[in-house]
């Protein structure tokens, strides 16, 4: 009989803490999800159709499932580094199905500290996914054995390794981090999002956290911004309540709020939001422009465009239209949104990690600086553009900003926002306000 080694140490990425509940069911449904991505289905509809396929599932297993089926993705490097230190590389494991299996029983124990037995009741056979090409006592056997994980010997190898990071982005975060701050950069952009909420209206949300906590709701303020609070127990319930029904609620990122806010909208204003997508901060610099201003969103994507135009017909917000062209003109401020690589939030699509290349961000680049040129042509003097990304990356962040105002003189940087995740619950963003003389 084969003895039980403890548990390895917990991984310094892991939140070491499991979101849900970890049963037979909720495991297949990862599996089903994690082979979907596998085989290039993105994350959010993998985990949407494993949930929808997954049969009577309960709250807690359904949170376990979109959390673990993350967690796959996030600590991908580290799970193969540590299947191939078995004898099991990637490339042995040719059936997706095997791929999933061994990396779910390896996340169990090595990140979660899961036992044996509890894993095994998980994953053995009959299923839960097939078809399987390694048998039950291999995989125990497996997670029996103790193994020496090697992450390599720079200091860059090792976090890259560790954190599951491809080296090309872990290097260019390197070159951008804080001092002597990468690990915890990247632990911070492995960690499971917070649900964080903006208040309406403005000034409002002390009295609506008290009234919140009355209810039971576990819910405190954020100190980083008067109108944002954060859920605290992971509960979604609150989805459900009738301040989110009535519009009082907005689920918004606390880096997305504080980049928001860094556009110091102020009432009476004429704001264009550019690339305004679903809306999400459309609502925002409704509230700050208040009824005397107004607000004019466009997105060159008219299906992304439909959502906030839904959102601001649902709660009524009448200054703000959609006239196309977005009439640049008259705007005292212009909101860049920008598309960009979303390495700030990768903790709620850690799929873009392995999907990105450094060709991608290139083109990014050229997509960013051309949406500033376009814009700053029309803008009048005096005013302001704030461009912002939720993207960690020197290239798409500071580097934008400088090539365009050597381009564009009349440009001046006149103030620079770096929202670092590790120094807050929420993504990693960007701002910059630049005023046109
Ligand atoms: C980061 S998202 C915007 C998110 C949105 N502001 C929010 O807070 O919900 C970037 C948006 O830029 C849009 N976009 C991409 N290229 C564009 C372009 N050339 N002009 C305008 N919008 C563009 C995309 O369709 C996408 O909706």
């Amino acid at each position: 009989m084969s003895t039980t080694q403890p548990p390895q140490a917990l991984s310094p990425t892991s939140t070491g803490e499991i979101v849900g509940i970890a049963s037979r069911k909720a495991a297949t449904a990862v599996l089903t999800a994690h082979v979907a991505v596998i085989k290039g289905t993105p994350m959010r509809r993998a985990i949407g159709e494993a949930l929808a396929g997954g049969g009577n599932l309960g709250g807690k297993e359904r949170r376990f499932i979109a959390f673990a089926t993350r967690e796959l993705s996030r600590h991908l490097r580290r799970l193969n580094l540590s299947a191939a230190a078995r004898g099991y590389a990637t490339s042995k494991l040719s059936l997706p199905e095997d791929q999933a299996i061994f990396r779910y029983a390896i996340w169990r124990r090595d990140i979660c500290g899961a036992g044996v037995e509890k894993i095994m009741t998980e994953v053995a056979l009959p299923g839960p996914i097939r078809p399987r090409g390694i048998p039950d006592q291999v995989i125990r056997a497996e997670l029996e054995r103790k193994v020496e994980v090697d992450f390599g010997s720079t200091p860059l190898d090792q976090a890259a390794n560790r954190h599951s990071f491809p080296t090309w982005l872990a290097e260019r975060i390197a070159a951008i981090a804080p001092e002597g701050e990468l690990d915890q950069v990247l632990e911070a952009l492995n960690r499971e999002p917070t649900l964080t909420l903006r208040v309406r209206p403005v000034g409002t949300r002390d009295a609506l956290v008290n009234e919140l906590r009355a209810k039971k709701y576990e819910v405190e303020a954020c100190t980083e911004l008067p109108d944002a609070l954060r859920v605290t127990d992971g509960s979604r319930a609150i989805f459900e309540s009738r301040w989110m029904k009535e519009g009082r609620l907005q689920v918004m990122d606390l880096g997305s709020q504080l980049l928001a806010a860094f556009c110091k909208a102020q009432p009476g204003q004429t704001v264009v939001d550019y690339c305004a997508g679903a809306g999400g901060k459309t609502l925002v610099l409704a509230d700050a422009v208040t009824t005397t201003g107004r607000v004019f969103a466009w997105d060159h994507s008219e299906k992304r465009l439909k959502e906030a135009r839904n959102r601001v017909g649902e709660l009524k917000l009448r200054h703000v239209s959609f006239p196309s062209p977005p009439r640049i003109d008259l705007a005292d401020l212009v909101l860049i949104d920008a598309p960009c690589s979303g390495t700030g939030t990768l903790g709620r699509e850690p799929d873009q990690k392995w999907k990105l290349s450094p060709k991608q961000i290139d083109e990014l680049t050229v997509t960013q600086l051309g949406i500033l040129r376009d814009v700053s042509k029309h803008l009048k003097r005096g005013g302001v553009i704030v461009y912002g990304t939720c993207s960690v990356l020197r290239d798409e962040n500071e580097g934008v900003v400088e090539r365009f105002v050597s381009a564009q003189p009349e440009f001046k940087v006149d103030e620079l926002l770096r929202v670092w995740p590790h120094r807050l619950e929420g993504g990693g963003f960007f701002g910059a306000r630049l005023i046109k003389s």
